[in-house]
């Protein structure tokens, strides 16, 4: 278990090139897998929860080569050259790889097991197990609908018409790569606008996904053709970077000058930019530039200075496009100037912690007023101490409350950041390029 210790103050300034896409990066590996001939990745993300995806498919019997240096070539297996795995296939912290694989698996010939860390078996799975059963798929869970996942290959699955009752890219990817191979055609209606990487990607490999509106379907018995994916790098990484600029005025404000921060090559996807939206309405000075699309992914240069907040009420559409955002927009709002308030986010309740409850108590401990509500919190702007908090394992959280120290008086010990590995190895180093002053300590 490592925690890291932040000194206060400091600004941000450079060029930080974050890591790859954590959706897309799995994504590349799940269909390049499936597909027919060799497809190559670079700029993948070699955090932990993509090396479990990686693992299980070698598992699985598919030839992949890499990672180096964020360069994979899959030699792709074909739709049905999947082999059953000799173990469980454990997929760490990651729901991602574990909603999508269920998908996945449901339509193979053999039996699985998905199992994972203490925090994903406690993650609800019946959002998926559900509409796949009424595809036909046989998945049983633990208790509650939670991990571990067995799942039964070799039955037949047939398209259905799910209205999913969440607003989730992990369900809907589940339910278009079981369509994959179920007869007929399959087709989600999603409640509220989600990340669409895997329609892209799907359409990159050949594969035609029509979309009408809020309804995406999928025709089953295609295949996919290998290609060539550029991982764009990660906006929700990023998004820890973008908001330690904006709330770090700078070594002694008013004689330095600002954070001034340049964020190369990150994905910009309509689906994923609810954070720019909402801190541009709080004040942010934030500009995208040199706008370019890359295989499919809209991508840009971001440019982000130190600016002055202010809270909001956060538009409720903008919730599930920035939805792993959260964390960090709980920094920015309690360095903002008046009150912010988050509704109609009761996902955050169960992410990798239940980031509600997790974010306002570390709140509360540096100082800041903050009132939980059962979907969200509403946040009054103040001055931020130091203190002991906890990121309850959760990799998101850790990092939030460390560029908190960006703007805190005193320092901030935040508890239990071991598993900040899993979506951003390299998060130390460039955050102490940027210019924070952070230390790791065992603890
Ligand atoms: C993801 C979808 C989102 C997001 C997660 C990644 C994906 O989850 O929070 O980090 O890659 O599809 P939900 O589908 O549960 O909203």
């Amino acid at each position: 278990m490592n925690d890291f210790v932040v000194e206060p103050g400091g600004r941000m300034q450079g060029c930080i090139r974050v890591p790859g896409d954590k959706s897309i990066s799995h994504r590349s590996i799940m269909f390049g897998a499936i597909a027919d001939g060799d497809t190559s990745v670079s700029g993948l993300l070699e955090g932990e929860d993509v090396l479990a995806t990686l693992a299980a498919f070698r598992a699985m019997g598919v030839q992949i080569e890499g990672p180096d240096n964020g360069n994979l070539l899959i030699h792709g297996a074909g739709m049905h050259g999947l082999q059953k795995p000799g173990q469980d296939l454990d997929m760490g912290n990651s729901g991602t790889a574990m909603r999508l694989l269920s998908g996945l698996l449901a339509a193979q010939s053999f039996d699985t097991t998905l199992v994972g860390d203490t925090s994903l078996n406690k993650r609800p799975m019946s959002r998926v197990i559900d509409p796949l059963g009424q595809m036909g798929a046989s998945i049983d869970a633990a208790e509650g609908g939670r991990p571990p996942l067995h799942i039964r290959g070799g039955g037949k699955l047939h398209g259905i018409h799910c209205r999913m009752s969440v607003a989730s890219a992990q369900v809907k990817s589940a339910l278009l790569l079981a369509g994959l191979y179920a007869e007929g055609r399959t087709t989600v209606t999603e409640p509220a606008p989600t990340r669409d990487h895997t329609e892209r990607m799907l359409r990159g490999f050949g594969y035609e996904v029509p979309q009408e509106g809020a309804t995406i379907s999928v025709n089953g018995g295609g295949c996919l053709q290998a290609c060539t994916i550029e991982v764009p790098a990660d906006i929700s990484s990023a998004a820890f970077f973008i908001v330690g600029a904006l709330i770090s005025p700078g070594i002694s404000p008013g004689t330095s000058p600002g954070s001034e921060l340049l964020l190369p090559h990150v994905g910009i996807n309509p689906t994923r930019i609810g954070i720019i939206t909402i801190l541009k309405q709080m004040g942010a000075q934030i500009h995208l530039e040199k706008t370019r699309e890359v295989g499919g992914e809209p991508v840009a240069d971001i440019r982000v200075q130190h600016s002055v907040l202010k809270g909001i009420p956060v538009p409720g559409d903008q919730v599930p496009l920035a939805i792993d955002e959260f964390p960090v927009l709980c920094i920015a709002a309690a360095c903002a100037q008046g009150q912010t308030v988050i509704q109609g986010a009761e996902e955050l309740r169960v992410k990798e912690s239940d980031r509600i409850t997790a974010m306002v108590a570390g709140l509360k401990t540096l100082g800041i007023a903050v009132e939980e509500k059962p979907d969200g919190m509403i946040i009054e702007g103040g001055s931020l101490g130091g203190g002991e908090v906890d990121s309850f394992d959760d990799h998101r959280v850790a990092m939030a409350f460390t560029i908190a120290g960006l703007r805190a008086s005193k320092p901030i010990h935040v508890r239990n950041c071991r598993n900040v590995a899993t979506s951003f190895p390299d998060f130390v180093n460039l955050a102490t390029q940027a210019g924070l002053s952070l230390k790791v300590e065992a603890a």
